[in-house]
């Protein structure tokens, strides 16, 4: 998919959290968080701007996209594996864990 059409196409994907029930989808065009918070699934949150790094939790399958590169993301975290989820816009299905939810 070329930039334009990923820019110009809504995808849906979906996101699964590794050891609960939790399932939900979110397009392309949203954030993790946004899109679960819609759907009743209560991620950890605080700032929801990249800044305070509370939502931050292990990018196990898939990969996230930034707008611009967010305050609380090192690149040593990024290559660990760990996404931000309030600022992080789906590019493929994800499974994620997230400590405060997957026990
Ligand atoms: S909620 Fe603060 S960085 Fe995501």
């Amino acid at each position: 998919m070329s930039e334009l059409s990923s820019r110009t196409q809504r995808t849906l994907y979906t996101v699964r959290i590794k050891n609960t029930e939790h399932q939900f989808t979110v397009g392309s065009d949203e954030t993790i968080l946004g899109a679960a918070l819609r759907q009743g699934v209560e991620l950890p949150w605080g700032c929801g701007s990249g800044v305070c790094g509370v939502c931050m939790g292990d990018i196990l399958q898939g990969k996230l996209e930034y707008p611009a590169p967010p305050l609380a993301l090192f690149e040593e975290d990024e290559a660990r594996g760990k996404g931000l989820f309030c600022v992080g816009f789906p590019r493929s299905d994800l499974l994620l864990y997230i400590p405060e939810m997957s026990g």
